[in-house]
């Protein structure tokens, strides 16, 4: 079986300074599988993030070498065949919700976004498939929650309601770029284990984006650890938590309190 996702030799430069911000990096995802990208603020990982998804904007950056997604050159391709792969090929969930949720939206037509875009789904189709998302991320009395607008919902609440528009359609990755920093620990646990059960409910592969190793300890098998733009370590997660092999590594690990530790 293929990888899901290559990434080779990937360099991003901006442009407006000339700064290159990722200085070349290289991994590849399977299919359904899980795997963290953690580092410093700074590290690049919203910029590697941004620049796979396609999200970032071309026209402001030179990105070199290789994403390739299932059959496809990301990098190559065009602007339509992007938007077709963006949803059901690849999903998002960043970190404050309210600024990806349009305020003046009711939820539910949100969480419906990629149904109309992607599928000939009819108008009462969707709305079931909408209400199924947000009744399966543990969202109480979905059908409410899909009338009502983003700001009246709690912080936690939006995100799931993120992840309800993402997974709607089913994608075959799903990025979360630090998808639980802003919530408190207790939402952050669940937020987690959701993540966890629909990603092995439906095959989703999630690239993870934290600053915190043990976020991604919790979800993903495997861990990539970047510093100042360079990917220094990548492996088994817990072979990288029992036995860190780079000195940066090492100090991201030393930074955990110890009763966090386990
Ligand atoms: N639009 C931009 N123009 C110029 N440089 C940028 C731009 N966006 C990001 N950078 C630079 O790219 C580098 C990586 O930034 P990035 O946002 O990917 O970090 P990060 O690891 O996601 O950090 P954080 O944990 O704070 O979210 C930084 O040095 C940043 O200054
Ligand atoms: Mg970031």
């Amino acid at each position: 079986m293929g990888d899901m996702l290559t990434v080779k030799d990937l360099r991003v430069t901006f442009l407006d300074n000339n700064k290159e911000a990722i200085h070349g990096i290289s991994f590849s995802m399977q299919e359904g599988e899980r795997l963290g990208l953690v580092g410093e603020s700074g590290s690049g990982k919203t910029v590697t993030a941004m620049a796979i998804s396609g999200l970032i904007e071309r026209s402001r950056v030179t990105i070199n070498g290789d994403v390739i997604f299932g059959d496809t050159d990301l990098r190559r391709c065009s602007r339509s065949q992007l938007r077709a792969i963006q949803g059901p090929g690849i999903g998002v969930v960043f970190q404050e919700p309210m600024n990806s949720l349009n305020p003046l939206i009711k939820v539910g037509y949100q969480v419906e976004e990629t149904l109309r875009i992607h599928t000939k789904k009819t108008p009462e189709e969707r709305r079931k498939m909408a209400i199924d998302a947000l009744d399966r991320v543990g969202l109480p009395n979905p059908d409410e929650i899909y009338s009502k607008y983003p700001h009246q919902l709690s912080g936690g609440q939006r995100q799931r309601a993120m992840i309800a528009a993402a997974m709607v359609i089913h994608p075959k990755l799903l990025i979360c770029d630090e998808p639980t920093t802003a919530l408190d620990v207790s939402v952050q646990a669940k937020i987690l284990k959701l993540l966890k059960e629909l990603s092995d409910e439906y095959k989703v592969g999630i690239l993870l984006i934290s600053h915190d190793l043990l976020v991604v300890k919790q979800l993903c098998e495997r861990v990539a650890v970047m510093y100042k733009g360079n990917i220094v370590e990548q492996g088994d997660t817990m072979e990288i938590f029992n036995a860190p092999k780079d000195e940066y590594t090492r100090q991201l690990m030393a930074a955990i309190p110890k009763r966090r530790r386990k």
